[in-house]
């Protein structure tokens, strides 16, 4: 596949790669994807082991949203949603809305997280402007938070690793402590957890003392996914969530990465009973297949745009509420149900947990292990006295090592993790296992 791999150097840029990287670890040349499987042109198979991206809910190439995909685009292939409508927008909208905790009426569509993510923030500043709180003109966040890259959404990501090299252009927003409940023992993250930690409590003081100032705190729920895998608890994010909201800020969940059945439950808010305001999704939402995202939006709070004196919600996308990729999310909801994947899920999730303890059991070199529903994480380390990545690049090696024994691994520098489509079978997590040790072992020993 050398061509192919040529040609990709002279012409594309590939995101979040440095180009020196590439010299060390060229793009794999994928030319299908089947289940929890991707094959490069000689058709060797790597293991999907973080859903590329943390996309593909029911495995790659699922026949139903195939079909789906290819019934649509025969139909209808995508027309404007400014004075249009059509039957699968309005079909998935609905679904939504019936299948999330009550509390929704509106849905409103965008075709990737961090457009969802502007969506929340415009939405809650124009309510207030429209409602006469001109003054809460800010966001909070929480530290170590990631939230996407376009301007607005890298502004209230809460971690330098995105933001410091355009700090300058962006607004400046309150971040707000959040606790890394893995470093203690919990018995479930998915209950109290986190409440009663001191970072709540200064997450909340410091809520008080904004809170004039304030239109919306956004909040990844339970886990934050890119800053690591730490565990926030679904105590924290009920308790953040509640001191918001009696103080008149919005709340925005970011249920981008963890929604669609990866804590267990479709939506991560439903193990702490939050509705927030505007709740933004998008990666599993079309089953991983194609471009979509959507922010679900909280009862009655369209009343502040329909007013009068008020104006139109000032935003739009070209490819807003695409037909195909609509029809491939009302599949991948419907699968949901025939193939009953979340009442399976606990199932999966020990299966999963077992091999997690396992490999960080028989590794010297894993320090914390940690898992909720469908994620699992192992912090690694390497010997302080004779380090063995000597170029400081842990996660590349690490990334490198598991691909060349067939396992895409996408370590977060020194945590590796698993994400994997939540069909993955035993014999798959057995895979999983053993090249996820074997790979700690090669680089770190
Ligand atoms: C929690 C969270 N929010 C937002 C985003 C941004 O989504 P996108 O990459 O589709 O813009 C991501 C992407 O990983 C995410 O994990």
């Amino acid at each position: 596949m050398s061509s192919l791999i040529d040609r990709d150097a002279r012409v594309l840029w590939h995101p979040a790669t440095h180009f020196h990287d590439l010299e060390r670890l060229p793009p794999i040349a994928v030319q299908r994807a089947r289940g929890s499987w991707l094959f490069d042109h000689d058709g060797n198979a790597v293991l999907d082991g973080i859903s590329s991206w943390w996309t593909s809910v029911h495995g790659h190439g699922h026949p139903r949203i195939v079909e789906a995909i290819r019934a649509q685009v025969e139909r209808l292939d995508h027309v404007m949603f400014a004075g249009f409508t059509h039957e699968p927008a309005v079909a998935l909208a609905e679904s939504l809305i019936r299948r999330a905790p009550p509390g929704y009426g509106k849905v409103f569509f965008a075709d990737c997280g961090s457009a969802a993510v502007e969506i929340a923030l415009k939405m809650s500043f124009q309510y207030h402007h429209q409602t006469g709180q001109t003054q809460r003109t800010r966001f909070a966040t929480l530290a170590n938070s990631y939230h996407g890259e376009t301007m607005g959404a890298l502004a209230v990501c809460g971690s330098d690793a995105y933001r410091d090299a355009f700090a300058p252009l962006l607004m400046d927003v309150v971040e707000l402590p959040a606790p890394a409940l893995d470093r203690h023992e919990h018995a479930d993250l998915r209950t109290d957890a986190g409440a009663d930690t001191p970072e709540a409590d200064a997450a909340v003081a410091m809520l008080e003392r904004h809170a004039d100032e304030l239109s919306a705190v956004i909040l990844e729920p339970l886990i934050q996914c890119a800053g690591k895998m730490t565990m926030t608890g679904a105590g924290f994010y009920r308790r953040i969530a509640e001191a918001a909201q009696r103080l008149g800020v919005h709340v925005i969940t970011d249920e981008i990465a963890v929604g669609f059945g990866r804590t267990g439950r479709l939506l991560a808010s439903e193990w702490a009973g939050v509705v927030p305001d505007l709740l933004c999704l998008s990666k599993g939402l079309s089953g991983g297949v194609l471009p979509l995202a959507c922010v679900l939006i909280r009862d009655g709070f369209e009343r502040a745009f329909a007013g009068a004196p008020s104006r139109s919600f000032m935003h739009s996308h070209t490819f807003t509420a695409n037909p195909i990729a609509c029809a491939a999310g009302l599949a991948s909801l419907e699968l949901f149900d025939e193939t009953r994947l979340l009442a399976k899920l606990d199932a999966r999730v020990e299966a999963m947990a077992r091999r997690r303890r396992a490999v960080a059991e028989g590794c010297a070199r894993v320090r914390h292990h940690r898992q909720l529903g469908m994620i699992a994480a192992f912090e690694v380390f390497d010997d302080p006295a004779a380090p063995r990545v000597l170029d400081g690049r842990l996660g590349l090696a690490l990334r490198e090592a598991a691909l060349a024994r067939g396992v895409l691994l996408r370590p977060l520098h020194d945590t590796i993790y698993w994400m994997p489509p939540l069909t993955v079978d035993d014999q798959e997590l057995d895979r999983l296992a053993a090249v996820t040790r074997a790979t700690i072992e090669a680089v770190l020993g």
